[in-house]
C-alpha cells in the first residue's frame, strides 16, 4: 500500500459519536472520513472531510458516498441493508462488514436463532407474535422474563421486563410489533469483548466489565473483576462469534457472566461500541483506528491494553430537550490521567449520551479508580 494525500476515503453512514470518534482514529492513519447522518451539524462533521445531509437508508445519498469513497461502512444499525447491497453493485464500493451480516444482527431474533445454531451459547429464548405464544414462552421460561423488539431498540429501549402472565398483554401493547422472549439471566456481571476481523486474521480486546442502570450502560471497566477462566470463556466466544460474521471490521460483542461462571451472549453491534470507549486511552490500538485498519484492508492494530482504565459515560440530566451546556468539566481537566470527550451534540436530553470520561490507572484497584471516575462524571451537570 502507499499512502499520499488525499489518502483513500472511507464513507461511513451515520455521523453520530461513532462517526466523530472514527474520523479521529482515521486522520493519522492518512484515511479521510465522509459521512452521511440526517442532522445537519451532526457530531462528526467537525472532524470529518465531508458530511452529508440524508436519512440512515436514503439511496441516493448513500450512492454519493460511495462514488465518493473506496470502501464504506456504517456506524448505526438502523441503516438498510438492502439498500447497502445495491449501492455497492452499482458503484462497485464495497460494504464491511457485509451487509448480509447487518441484515442478520438487525433482528434480535434472527440473530440468537444464528448464533445458537452456530454452537455460541445464549439465554433460552422463543419467537413471540401473540399474546398466546407469550403465555407459552412465561410456561417454558417461566416469570419474570425479558420481552424484547425484533428490530429497532437500543439502549433499553424495545426490552420490557415481564413478572408474571398478568403483564402479557400490556408488555406486548408496548412493544407493538414482532417480538422475542428471552429467560431472565441472573447475571453475575456483564462483559463485553470487542472483536475484529482483518483481511485474514481476527483478534480480540481485553475482556471489560460493562455496568447498566436501566438497561442503559454507565461505566465500562478493564480488566473485569472476572476470573481468569471466564475471561478466557469469554474470549472464545467471542472468536466463534467472530467466525459465524461476514465481511471485515469491529464488533461489540455483549455477554452474561452467569453466577456459575458460565458465559452467554446477550447481542451483538456489528461496529465499534460504547463498551470500547475505553480503548482510545487504554489500549496499544484503539478499537475505532482497529475499525478503520480491517475496513481499508490494512493489517490489525495491536490491542493490548497499556494499563487498567475505566470510562464512564456522560449522560443528558434534564427533563426537557435543550441547549446543552456542560458544566463541571474543569475537574476533569485537573485530574491526572483523566480524559475528556465531548460529542459536539448541539441539544441534550434525558440520558442522552453526550459524551465519555476515561481514567487511565497507575496502581489503584479497579475499585478505586470506578470510583473516581464515578465521583468526576457525578461533578458534572447540565442543569
Ligand atoms: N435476558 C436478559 N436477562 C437479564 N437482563 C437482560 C436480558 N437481556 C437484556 N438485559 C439487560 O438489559 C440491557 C440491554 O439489553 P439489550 O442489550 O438486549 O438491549 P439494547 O436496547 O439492544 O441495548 P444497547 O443498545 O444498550 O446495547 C442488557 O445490557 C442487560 O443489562
Ligand atoms: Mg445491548
Amino acid at each position: 500500500m502507499t499512502l499520499s494525500t488525499p489518502g483513500p476515503t472511507l464513507g461511513v453512514v451515520g455521523g453520530g459519536q461513532l462517526g466523530r470518534m472514527l474520523a479521529e482514529a482515521a486522520a493519522p492513519l492518512g484515511v479521510d472520513l465522509v459521512v452521511t447522518d440526517p442532522t445537519d451539524g451532526c457530531p462528526a462533521e467537525p472532524v470529518a472531510s465531508d458530511a452529508l445531509v440524508g436519512d440512515f437508508d436514503d439511496v441516493s445519498t448513500i450512492h454519493t458516498l460511495a462514488q465518493r469513497a473506496d470502501v464504506l461502512t456504517y456506524e448505526i444499525e438502523l441503516t438498510d441493508p438492502d439498500v447497502l447491497e445495491q449501492v455497492a453493485e452499482e458503484t462497485g464500493t464495497p460494504v464491511h462488514p457485509a451487509p448480509e451480516t447487518l441484515r442478520l444482527i438487525q433482528d434480535k431474533l434472527v440473530q440468537k436463532r444464528r448464533l445458537s445454531e452456530a454452537g455460541v451459547p445464549v439465554p433460552a429464548f422463543r419467537a413471540v407474535d401473540s399474546e398466546d405464544d407469550l403465555r407459552e414462552a412465561g410456561e417454558k421460561l417461566g416469570y419474570p422474563l425479558m420481552l424484547k423488539a425484533r428490530k429497532g431498540g437500543y439502549d433499553g429501549r424495545g426490552n420490557v421486563p415481564v413478572a408474571s402472565a398478568d403483564d402479557v398483554a400490556a408488555a406486548l401493547d408496548s412493544i407493538n410489533g414482532p417480538a422475542m422472549a428471552e429467560e431472565m439471566i441472573d447475571f453475575e456481571r456483564e462483559l463485553a469483548v470487542m472483536g475484529c476481523r482483518g483481511s485474514d486474521e481476527r483478534d480480540t480486546f481485553p475482556v471489560t466489565e460493562t455496568i447498566h442502570r436501566e438497561e442503559i450502560l454507565r461505566e465500562s471497566v478493564s480488566p473485569a473483576r472476572a476470573s481468569d477462566a471466564v475471561e478466557e470463556r469469554a474470549r472464545d466466544v467471542a472468536l466463534d462469534v467472530l467466525d459465524s460474521m461476514s465481511g471485515r471490521g469491529v464488533f461489540g460483542i455483549e455477554l452474561f457472566e452467569t453466577s456459575d461462571g458460565e458465559i452467554l451472549l446477550n447481542e451483538i453491534a456489528p461496529r465499534p461500541h460504547n463498551s470500547g470507549h475505553w480503548t482510545i486511552q487504554g489500549c496499544h490500538t484503539s478499537q475505532f483506528e482497529q475499525h478503520v485498519r480491517a475496513v481499508t484492508g490494512r493489517s490489525l492494530g495491536t490491542t493490548d491494553r497499556r494499563a487498567p482504565t475505566v470510562s464512564a459515560n456522560i449522560l443528558g440530566d434534564v427533563e426537557k430537550r435543550q441547549r446543552a451546556t456542560l458544566s463541571g468539566e474543569d475537574a476533569v481537566f485537573e485530574t491526572p490521567r483523566a480524559h475528556l470527550h465531548w460529542y459536539g451534540k448541539r441539544d441534550v436530553y434525558e440520558l442522552r449520551k453526550m459524551g465519555h470520561i476515561t481514567l487511565v490507572g497507575e496502581d489503584e484497584s479497579t475499585a478505586e479508580l470506578l470510583g473516581d471516575v464515578r465521583a468526576l462524571r457525578d461533578t458534572l451537570t447540565f442543569e
